[in-house]
């Protein structure tokens, strides 16, 4: 049975994230399939696309909170969206690892150390804030929101993906149970040995469980966007069954000595998860709400100069 893990303070969970994260850095692209070629540039357009509600335009000057290893941005660059790039992150092994990242693809970018909470940048200096897979890490979001808000220009826009919605993280609870109970069977059918007991497991699994601190409503999100002066906000929801494969699928890759995975499987695993998200996005995306997805995104805006607020 899993412990029950005592509330952590902001400072703890601000300092679990950077050690978990600096640990993570090293093997995060391969463990996520975090792709740098065209399919990676053509998910992160789409992503954006299905954020806004439609097509975006081109950004001057984008900074990216909890940048990682640089799936964001990176692929923005590659796609000729976003002008001068900003990345910033809590964590420096991650910054490391996104730099090596630009340099190998041939991309310029600044990288800055910053907590979002508290971030080293003058007022109004980006067209574009955004994030992937960050703001469910951050303690204090009135005070985050209100710092993206603070750097963004007048008319600025505003975009979070991959949050994960309050329904999508429990029924995640699902596949990973299931991936758990079929992890022996699936070695034995693939010749894989288990994956030996990492000198870091423990202390990465009890990480895990601090650094974690939100699941979202489409209303929370929307909320904390208006609460800090933005309009014209849009929450939508991806992935549902594509999400149920991959955490069945990494639970049980992750069971494994990874040399022993054989390719194959992950071509199947990957390709997979791709059929499925285009199953998701073609029939359930608009028949379900956006709170059923195991995604949540969020697009605002921040009004023009000298233009009233508009509550939307
Ligand atoms: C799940 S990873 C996502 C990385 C990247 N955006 C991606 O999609 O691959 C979350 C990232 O947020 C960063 N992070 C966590 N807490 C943060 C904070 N308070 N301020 C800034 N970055 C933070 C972590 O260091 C990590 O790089």
């Amino acid at each position: 049975m899993v412990p029950p893990v005592p509330p952590a303070s902001a400072e703890e969970i601000r300092e679990a994230n950077t050690r978990y994260h600096d640990v993570a850095a090293e093997n995060y692209d391969s463990k996520w399939g975090i792709d740098f070629g065209d399919s990676g540039a053509r998910q992160v357009s789409a992503k954006l696309c299905k954020a806004l509600g439609g097509a975006p335009c081109h950004y001057g000057d984008s900074l990216e909170i909890g940048a990682g290893t640089g799936y964001f941005t990176l692929n923005l660059l590659r796609s000729g969206l976003i002008g001068r790039a900003t990345c910033s992150d809590i964590s420096p092994g991650m910054l490391q690892t996104l730099t090596a990242n630009a340099g190998r693809l041939g991309l310029e970018v600044t990288t800055r150390g910053a907590d979002a909470e508290q971030l080293p940048f003058a007022d109004e200096s980006f067209d574009l804030v955004f994030g992937h897979a960050v703001l469910h890490h951050i303690p204090d979001l009135p005070r985050a929101f209100g710092e993206f808000s603070r750097v963004l220009r007048p008319g600025g826009t505003l975009l979070f993906a991959g949050e994960p919605s309050r329904y999508g993280d429990r029924l995640a609870g699902v596949p990973k149970a299931i991936g758990r109970r079929l992890a022996p069977v699936w070695r034995r059918a693939l010749g894989a040995a288990a994956a030996p007991p990492h000198a870091h497991a423990s202390s990465a699994a009890a990480l895990e469980r601090v650094v974690d601190v939100h699941a979202f409503s489409p209303g929370e999100l929307t909320a904390l966007a208006r609460g800090a002066g933005l309009e014209q906000t849009r929450v939508s929801g991806e992935e549902l069954v594509a999400n149920w494969f991959g955490w069945v699928n990494r639970t049980l890759e992750t069971s494994a000595e990874p040399d022993d995975v054989p390719w194959a499987w992950r071509l199947y695993a990957y390709h997979g998860y791709l059929a499925l998200q285009a199953l998701d996005r073609r029939m359930l995306e608009s028949l379900l709400p956006a709170g059923a997805f195991y995604n949540l995104m969020l697009a605002a805006r921040k009004p023009a100069a000298g233009r009233p607020f508009a509550r939307t």
